[in-house]
Protein backbone atom coordinates (compact mmCIF):
# COMPACT_ATOMS: atom_id res chain seq x y z
CA UNK A 1 0.00 0.00 0.00
CA UNK A 2 2.88 2.35 0.64
CA UNK A 3 4.49 3.87 -2.13
CA UNK A 4 8.10 5.48 -2.78
CA UNK A 5 7.42 9.04 -1.95
CA UNK A 6 8.19 11.22 -4.87
CA UNK A 7 10.23 14.17 -3.66
CA UNK A 8 8.05 16.91 -5.51
CA UNK A 9 11.31 18.71 -5.90
CA UNK A 10 13.86 18.42 -8.06
CA UNK A 11 17.32 19.99 -6.72
CA UNK A 12 19.44 17.47 -5.37
CA UNK A 13 19.40 18.62 -1.58
CA UNK A 14 16.23 17.21 -1.98
CA UNK A 15 17.56 13.97 -2.94
CA UNK A 16 19.67 13.72 -0.10
CA UNK A 17 19.75 9.92 1.45
CA UNK A 18 17.53 10.94 4.60
CA UNK A 19 13.75 10.58 5.74
CA UNK A 20 13.13 13.71 6.54
CA UNK A 21 12.09 16.22 3.62
CA UNK A 22 14.80 18.89 3.95
CA UNK A 23 17.27 16.40 2.35
CA UNK A 24 18.54 15.18 5.80
CA UNK A 25 20.37 18.11 7.19
CA UNK A 26 22.42 17.75 10.24
CA UNK A 27 21.11 20.21 12.59
CA UNK A 28 17.87 19.56 13.35
CA UNK A 29 17.31 23.59 13.35
CA UNK A 30 18.81 24.49 10.54
CA UNK A 31 17.00 27.61 10.47
CA UNK A 32 17.10 28.90 13.66
CA UNK A 33 18.91 31.29 15.27
CA UNK A 34 19.09 29.72 18.71
CA UNK A 35 21.85 26.86 18.56
CA UNK A 36 20.21 25.05 21.01
CA UNK A 37 16.25 23.60 21.96
CA UNK A 38 16.20 24.06 25.31
CA UNK A 39 14.78 27.80 26.71
CA UNK A 40 17.76 29.38 28.22
CA UNK A 41 19.72 28.83 24.67
CA UNK A 42 22.17 26.75 26.72
CA UNK A 43 23.83 23.82 26.16
CA UNK A 44 22.74 21.04 28.74
CA UNK A 45 25.32 19.47 30.95
CA UNK A 46 26.25 15.86 29.45
CA UNK A 47 24.09 14.45 32.39
CA UNK A 48 20.94 16.60 30.82
CA UNK A 49 20.37 18.53 34.11
CA UNK A 50 19.04 21.12 31.32
CA UNK A 51 15.65 18.75 30.89
CA UNK A 52 13.40 18.16 33.76
CA UNK A 53 13.88 14.33 34.40
CA UNK A 54 10.80 12.75 33.02
CA UNK A 55 9.69 15.54 30.40
CA UNK A 56 10.78 12.91 27.48
CA UNK A 57 12.90 15.70 26.01
CA UNK A 58 16.41 14.33 24.93
CA UNK A 59 19.33 16.69 25.09
CA UNK A 60 22.63 16.49 23.07
CA UNK A 61 24.91 13.97 24.15
CA UNK A 62 28.71 14.70 25.71
CA UNK A 63 30.06 16.60 23.00
CA UNK A 64 31.50 13.50 21.04
CA UNK A 65 30.44 13.42 17.75
CA UNK A 66 28.79 9.82 18.29
CA UNK A 67 26.52 11.04 21.33
CA UNK A 68 25.68 13.92 18.93
CA UNK A 69 24.87 11.96 16.15
CA UNK A 70 22.48 10.03 18.12
CA UNK A 71 20.85 13.29 19.45
CA UNK A 72 19.94 13.86 15.89
CA UNK A 73 18.55 10.94 15.42
CA UNK A 74 16.70 10.30 18.37
CA UNK A 75 14.76 13.68 18.25
CA UNK A 76 14.20 14.17 14.44
CA UNK A 77 12.76 11.02 14.44
CA UNK A 78 10.32 11.79 17.48
CA UNK A 79 6.81 11.48 17.05
CA UNK A 80 6.75 15.80 17.27
CA UNK A 81 8.47 16.09 13.96
CA UNK A 82 7.00 14.15 12.27
CA UNK A 83 3.48 14.98 13.34
CA UNK A 84 4.41 18.69 13.17
CA UNK A 85 4.67 17.74 9.42
CA UNK A 86 1.71 16.02 8.97
CA UNK A 87 -0.18 18.83 10.99
CA UNK A 88 1.70 21.18 7.96
CA UNK A 89 0.77 19.04 5.16
CA UNK A 90 -3.10 18.18 6.29
CA UNK A 91 -3.39 21.67 6.91
CA UNK A 92 -1.62 22.85 3.50
CA UNK A 93 0.11 25.20 5.64
CA UNK A 94 2.65 25.54 2.90
CA UNK A 95 0.60 26.09 0.37
CA UNK A 96 -1.55 28.83 2.52
CA UNK A 97 2.04 30.59 2.59
CA UNK A 98 2.72 30.15 -0.90
CA UNK A 99 1.83 33.61 -1.90
CA UNK A 100 3.64 35.19 0.83
CA UNK A 101 4.33 35.32 4.75
CA UNK A 102 0.82 35.80 7.29
CA UNK A 103 0.77 35.47 10.99
CA UNK A 104 -0.28 32.52 12.67
CA UNK A 105 -3.55 34.35 13.59
CA UNK A 106 -4.14 34.70 9.84
CA UNK A 107 -3.31 30.93 9.10
CA UNK A 108 -5.47 29.61 12.33
CA UNK A 109 -8.66 31.53 11.24
CA UNK A 110 -7.88 30.03 6.87
CA UNK A 111 -7.42 26.13 8.96
CA UNK A 112 -10.25 26.74 11.31
CA UNK A 113 -7.93 25.82 14.06
CA UNK A 114 -6.40 26.79 17.65
CA UNK A 115 -4.88 30.41 17.30
CA UNK A 116 -2.07 29.58 19.87
CA UNK A 117 -2.41 26.01 19.44
CA UNK A 118 -1.33 26.65 15.15
CA UNK A 119 1.66 29.42 16.58
CA UNK A 120 3.84 26.80 18.50
CA UNK A 121 2.95 24.21 15.55
CA UNK A 122 4.61 26.85 13.24
CA UNK A 123 7.27 27.87 15.79
CA UNK A 124 8.32 24.08 16.12
CA UNK A 125 7.89 23.74 12.28
CA UNK A 126 10.07 27.13 11.69
CA UNK A 127 12.60 25.58 13.85
CA UNK A 128 12.62 22.26 11.53
CA UNK A 129 13.66 24.83 8.53
CA UNK A 130 10.11 24.68 6.36
CA UNK A 131 9.37 28.40 7.60
CA UNK A 132 11.22 31.18 9.11
CA UNK A 133 9.53 33.21 12.01
CA UNK A 134 9.54 37.08 11.79
CA UNK A 135 8.61 38.90 14.92
CA UNK A 136 5.07 39.65 15.33
CA UNK A 137 4.49 35.38 14.97
CA UNK A 138 4.65 36.10 10.95
CA UNK A 139 5.67 33.11 9.25
CA UNK A 140 7.59 33.05 5.79
CA UNK A 141 8.28 30.06 3.54
CA UNK A 142 11.83 28.75 3.17
CA UNK A 143 13.23 27.02 0.00
CA UNK A 144 12.43 23.53 2.23
CA UNK A 145 8.89 24.54 2.66
CA UNK A 146 8.33 25.55 -1.15
CA UNK A 147 9.59 21.77 -1.63
CA UNK A 148 6.79 20.68 0.46
CA UNK A 149 4.52 22.26 -1.19
CA UNK A 150 1.59 19.73 -2.94
CA UNK A 151 4.74 17.51 -3.58
CA UNK A 152 4.63 13.68 -3.15
CA UNK A 153 6.82 14.33 0.18
CA UNK A 154 3.71 16.19 1.34
CA UNK A 155 1.32 13.47 0.61
CA UNK A 156 3.43 10.81 1.56
CA UNK A 157 3.01 12.49 5.51
CA UNK A 158 -0.32 12.45 5.10
CA UNK A 159 -0.24 9.43 4.41
CA UNK A 160 1.70 7.79 7.45
CA UNK A 161 0.52 10.32 9.51
CA UNK A 162 -2.87 9.11 10.25
CA UNK A 163 -3.66 5.66 10.38
CA UNK A 164 -0.11 4.12 9.49
CA UNK A 165 1.40 6.06 12.59
CA UNK A 166 -1.48 4.67 14.52
CA UNK A 167 -0.18 1.35 13.30
CA UNK A 168 3.28 2.07 14.14
CA UNK A 169 2.43 2.28 17.63
CA UNK A 170 1.78 -0.90 17.96
CA UNK A 171 5.07 -1.75 16.30
CA UNK A 172 5.74 -4.25 19.26
CA UNK A 173 3.34 -6.41 17.55
CA UNK A 174 4.61 -6.52 14.45
CA UNK A 175 7.86 -7.16 15.99
CA UNK A 176 7.03 -10.13 18.15
CA UNK A 177 4.59 -11.83 15.84
CA UNK A 178 5.69 -10.86 12.35
CA UNK A 179 1.77 -9.42 11.94
CA UNK A 180 0.86 -6.57 10.84
CA UNK A 181 0.02 -3.84 13.80
CA UNK A 182 -2.24 -2.53 11.21
CA UNK A 183 -4.77 -5.13 11.49
CA UNK A 184 -4.75 -5.30 15.22
CA UNK A 185 -5.43 -1.67 15.53
CA UNK A 186 -8.13 -1.08 12.84
CA UNK A 187 -9.81 -4.96 12.91
CA UNK A 188 -9.14 -5.62 9.01
CA UNK A 189 -6.49 -5.14 6.94
CA UNK A 190 -5.03 -2.30 5.32
CA UNK A 191 -6.66 -2.91 1.81
CA UNK A 192 -9.57 -3.63 3.12
CA UNK A 193 -9.97 -0.34 5.43
CA UNK A 194 -9.27 1.84 2.27
CA UNK A 195 -12.09 -0.31 0.42
CA UNK A 196 -14.47 0.96 3.40
CA UNK A 197 -12.99 4.81 4.22
CA UNK A 198 -13.69 7.12 1.32
CA UNK A 199 -11.27 9.91 2.55
CA UNK A 200 -8.54 7.47 3.69
CA UNK A 201 -8.53 5.70 0.00
CA UNK A 202 -8.61 9.08 -1.62
CA UNK A 203 -5.80 10.23 0.42
CA UNK A 204 -3.74 7.21 -0.37
CA UNK A 205 -4.55 7.71 -4.44
CA UNK A 206 -3.58 10.73 -4.59
CA UNK A 207 -0.08 9.75 -3.25
CA UNK A 208 0.51 6.89 -5.34
CA UNK A 209 -1.76 9.01 -8.47
CA UNK A 210 0.32 12.52 -8.25
CA UNK A 211 3.60 12.43 -10.05
CA UNK A 212 5.02 9.22 -8.94
CA UNK A 213 5.56 6.90 -11.42
CA UNK A 214 8.50 4.82 -10.63
CA UNK A 215 11.00 6.68 -12.47
CA UNK A 216 12.70 3.18 -13.10
CA UNK A 217 9.55 2.37 -15.75
CA UNK A 218 11.22 4.62 -18.22
CA UNK A 219 14.12 2.31 -18.42
CA UNK A 220 11.79 -0.44 -19.78
CA UNK A 221 11.49 -0.85 -23.66
CA UNK A 222 7.68 -1.18 -24.55
CA UNK A 223 8.73 -0.70 -28.27
CA UNK A 224 7.53 -4.34 -28.94
CA UNK A 225 4.62 -4.35 -27.26
CA UNK A 226 0.79 -4.73 -27.98
CA UNK A 227 -1.05 -4.45 -25.14
CA UNK A 228 0.42 -3.44 -21.30
CA UNK A 229 -2.07 -4.82 -18.19
CA UNK A 230 -1.25 -2.64 -15.30
CA UNK A 231 -2.06 -5.00 -12.46
CA UNK A 232 -2.90 -3.00 -9.15
CA UNK A 233 -2.23 0.43 -11.27
CA UNK A 234 -4.28 2.50 -9.11
CA UNK A 235 -5.94 5.27 -10.85
CA UNK A 236 -4.05 4.87 -13.83
CA UNK A 237 -1.42 7.21 -13.52
CA UNK A 238 1.46 4.78 -14.55
CA UNK A 239 -0.42 3.18 -17.59
CA UNK A 240 -1.24 7.10 -18.57
CA UNK A 241 2.83 7.72 -18.90
CA UNK A 242 3.51 4.86 -20.90
CA UNK A 243 0.76 5.20 -23.23
CA UNK A 244 0.67 8.90 -23.15
CA UNK A 245 4.14 8.57 -26.09
CA UNK A 246 3.25 5.57 -27.85
CA UNK A 247 0.01 6.31 -29.57
CA UNK A 248 0.08 2.39 -31.51
CA UNK A 249 0.07 0.78 -27.56
CA UNK A 250 -3.27 -0.52 -26.25
CA UNK A 251 -3.34 -1.02 -21.99
CA UNK A 252 -5.43 -2.70 -19.45
CA UNK A 253 -5.66 -1.35 -16.13
CA UNK A 254 -6.84 -3.53 -12.99
CA UNK A 255 -7.24 -2.66 -9.51
CA UNK A 256 -10.11 -3.32 -6.96
CA UNK A 257 -13.45 -2.16 -8.33
CA UNK A 258 -13.55 0.95 -5.24
CA UNK A 259 -10.47 2.19 -6.73
CA UNK A 260 -10.55 2.33 -10.62
CA UNK A 261 -13.81 4.68 -10.08
CA UNK A 262 -11.33 7.80 -11.01
CA UNK A 263 -9.44 6.16 -13.25
CA UNK A 264 -11.49 7.38 -16.50
CA UNK A 265 -10.74 11.09 -15.52
CA UNK A 266 -7.24 10.59 -15.20
CA UNK A 267 -6.46 8.54 -18.11
CA UNK A 268 -9.28 10.94 -20.01
CA UNK A 269 -6.62 13.50 -18.53
CA UNK A 270 -3.36 12.09 -20.55
CA UNK A 271 -5.54 11.54 -23.62
CA UNK A 272 -5.19 7.61 -23.56
CA UNK A 273 -8.88 6.96 -22.14
CA UNK A 274 -9.83 5.46 -25.62
CA UNK A 275 -7.09 2.64 -26.10
CA UNK A 276 -7.79 1.37 -22.12
CA UNK A 277 -9.79 -1.08 -20.77
CA UNK A 278 -10.44 -0.67 -16.96
CA UNK A 279 -10.99 -3.89 -14.94
CA UNK A 280 -12.35 -3.59 -11.39
CA UNK A 281 -11.32 -7.08 -9.72
CA UNK A 282 -9.21 -8.39 -7.28
CA UNK A 283 -6.18 -9.67 -9.24
CA UNK A 284 -6.68 -12.52 -6.43
CA UNK A 285 -9.91 -13.72 -8.43
CA UNK A 286 -7.51 -13.25 -11.94
CA UNK A 287 -5.74 -11.38 -14.03
CA UNK A 288 -7.01 -10.64 -17.73
CA UNK A 289 -5.15 -12.56 -21.02
CA UNK A 290 -3.96 -10.82 -23.79
CA UNK A 291 -1.09 -8.86 -22.63
CA UNK A 292 2.28 -8.61 -24.38
CA UNK A 293 3.45 -6.92 -21.07
CA UNK A 294 2.17 -7.85 -17.20
CA UNK A 295 3.33 -4.76 -15.00
CA UNK A 296 3.25 -5.53 -11.14
CA UNK A 297 4.52 -1.76 -9.94
CA UNK A 298 5.22 -1.61 -6.35
CA UNK A 299 2.36 -4.54 -5.65
CA UNK A 300 4.45 -7.85 -4.68
CA UNK A 301 5.94 -5.86 -1.92
CA UNK A 302 2.20 -4.66 -0.33
CA UNK A 303 2.34 -9.40 -0.31
CA UNK A 304 3.49 -11.73 2.12
CA UNK A 305 5.05 -14.99 0.03
CA UNK A 306 1.81 -16.82 -0.20
CA UNK A 307 -0.07 -13.61 -1.31
CA UNK A 308 2.10 -13.22 -3.55
CA UNK A 309 2.60 -16.41 -5.41
CA UNK A 310 -1.22 -16.27 -5.88
CA UNK A 311 -0.91 -13.24 -7.31
CA UNK A 312 2.32 -14.11 -9.80
CA UNK A 313 0.33 -17.79 -10.30
CA UNK A 314 -2.89 -16.04 -11.71
CA UNK A 315 -0.18 -13.59 -13.84
CA UNK A 316 1.55 -16.52 -14.70
CA UNK A 317 -1.63 -18.42 -16.37
CA UNK A 318 -2.59 -14.57 -17.96
CA UNK A 319 0.92 -15.33 -19.93
CA UNK A 320 1.87 -16.93 -22.80
CA UNK A 321 5.02 -17.92 -24.39
CA UNK A 322 6.12 -14.22 -25.65
CA UNK A 323 4.52 -12.06 -23.09
CA UNK A 324 6.70 -10.28 -20.19
CA UNK A 325 6.37 -9.64 -16.72
CA UNK A 326 7.92 -6.60 -15.38
CA UNK A 327 8.06 -6.09 -11.50
CA UNK A 328 8.95 -2.49 -10.40
CA UNK A 329 10.38 -3.04 -6.86
CA UNK A 330 12.70 -2.09 -3.93
CA UNK A 331 15.38 -4.71 -4.24
CA UNK A 332 17.65 -4.39 -0.71
CA UNK A 333 21.24 -5.38 -1.28
CA UNK A 334 22.90 -8.10 0.53
CA UNK A 335 24.97 -6.78 3.46
CA UNK A 336 25.08 -3.96 5.76
CA UNK A 337 24.95 0.23 4.63
CA UNK A 338 21.56 2.37 3.42
CA UNK A 339 18.93 1.38 1.55
CA UNK A 340 15.48 3.13 1.74
CA UNK A 341 14.19 -0.29 1.03
CA UNK A 342 15.14 -1.44 4.70
CA UNK A 343 12.65 1.12 6.17
CA UNK A 344 10.28 0.32 3.79
CA UNK A 345 10.43 -2.91 4.53
CA UNK A 346 9.62 -2.32 7.95
CA UNK A 347 6.61 0.00 6.87
CA UNK A 348 5.53 -2.85 5.13
CA UNK A 349 5.68 -5.33 8.10
CA UNK A 350 3.91 -2.98 10.61
CA UNK A 351 1.50 -1.73 8.33
CA UNK A 352 0.83 -4.60 5.27
CA UNK A 353 2.38 -8.16 6.68
CA UNK A 354 4.24 -7.31 3.07
CA UNK A 355 7.71 -7.11 2.43
CA UNK A 356 10.75 -5.50 0.42
CA UNK A 357 12.55 -8.45 -1.39
CA UNK A 358 16.46 -9.39 -2.20
CA UNK A 359 17.13 -10.54 -5.97
CA UNK A 360 17.39 -13.88 -4.30
CA UNK A 361 14.05 -13.83 -2.66
CA UNK A 362 12.49 -12.33 -5.91
CA UNK A 363 13.79 -15.18 -8.61
CA UNK A 364 12.83 -17.96 -5.68
CA UNK A 365 9.22 -16.62 -5.82
CA UNK A 366 8.95 -16.35 -9.21
CA UNK A 367 10.06 -19.77 -10.16
CA UNK A 368 7.72 -21.32 -7.59
CA UNK A 369 4.99 -19.25 -10.00
CA UNK A 370 7.11 -20.93 -13.21
CA UNK A 371 8.71 -17.63 -14.34
CA UNK A 372 12.46 -16.78 -14.75
CA UNK A 373 14.16 -13.38 -14.31
CA UNK A 374 15.30 -12.60 -18.00
CA UNK A 375 17.00 -9.29 -16.75
CA UNK A 376 17.51 -7.32 -13.94
CA UNK A 377 18.06 -3.33 -13.70
CA UNK A 378 18.91 -1.61 -10.83
CA UNK A 379 17.49 1.96 -10.45
CA UNK A 380 19.64 4.84 -12.85
CA UNK A 381 20.46 6.58 -9.94
CA UNK A 382 22.75 5.33 -6.24
CA UNK A 383 20.06 4.45 -4.03
CA UNK A 384 22.38 6.27 -1.39
CA UNK A 385 21.20 9.46 -3.06
CA UNK A 386 17.67 9.21 -3.75
CA UNK A 387 14.54 7.83 -2.17
CA UNK A 388 13.16 6.41 -5.75
CA UNK A 389 15.05 3.19 -6.07
CA UNK A 390 13.03 0.77 -7.47
CA UNK A 391 14.96 -1.80 -10.13
CA UNK A 392 13.05 -3.07 -12.60
CA UNK A 393 13.09 -7.22 -12.68
CA UNK A 394 11.92 -8.58 -16.25
CA UNK A 395 10.51 -12.33 -16.36
CA UNK A 396 9.55 -14.65 -19.07
CA UNK A 397 7.93 -18.14 -19.04
C1 LIG B 1 1.30 0.53 -3.43
S1 LIG B 1 -0.03 0.67 -4.54
C2 LIG B 1 0.84 0.72 -6.09
C3 LIG B 1 0.10 1.47 -7.11
C4 LIG B 1 0.81 1.62 -8.45
N1 LIG B 1 0.99 0.35 -9.10
C5 LIG B 1 2.13 2.35 -8.28
O1 LIG B 1 3.17 1.87 -8.73
O2 LIG B 1 2.12 3.47 -7.72
C6 LIG B 1 -0.76 -0.96 -4.55
C7 LIG B 1 -1.99 -1.06 -5.41
O3 LIG B 1 -2.52 -2.40 -5.35
C8 LIG B 1 -3.93 -2.30 -5.35
N2 LIG B 1 -4.52 -3.52 -4.82
C9 LIG B 1 -4.54 -3.93 -3.52
N3 LIG B 1 -5.18 -5.12 -3.43
C10 LIG B 1 -5.56 -5.44 -4.68
C11 LIG B 1 -6.26 -6.55 -5.22
N4 LIG B 1 -6.68 -7.55 -4.44
N5 LIG B 1 -6.48 -6.59 -6.56
C12 LIG B 1 -6.06 -5.58 -7.36
N6 LIG B 1 -5.38 -4.50 -6.90
C13 LIG B 1 -5.14 -4.43 -5.57
C14 LIG B 1 -4.19 -1.08 -4.51
O4 LIG B 1 -5.50 -0.58 -4.65
C15 LIG B 1 -3.11 -0.14 -4.99
O5 LIG B 1 -3.54 0.61 -6.09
Amino acid sequence: MTSSPDTGASSPDSEAPSSFPDGGAPSPFPDSEAPSPFPDGGVPSPDNEASPPGDGTPSPGNGTSASDDLFQLVFRSAPWTFQSLYVTARLGLADLLGDGPLTSDELAVATESDADALYRFCRAVAALGLFREHPGRIFELTSTGEAFRGGGLAQFTIVNGAENFRSWADVMYSVRTGKPAFDRVYGMPAFAFLDRDEEARKVFHTMVGRGTVPPAVDSCDFSSDTTVVDLGGSVGTLLAHVLRERPELRGVLQDLPSVVGEAPTVLAGAGVAGRVEIVGRSFFDGVPAGGSTYVLSRVLHDWGDEDALRILRNVRAAMTEDSRLVVIDQVIPEGGGFHPGKFSDLQMLVVLGGRERTVEEFRGLLLRAGLKIRALRPPADDPAGSPRTEAVIEAGV
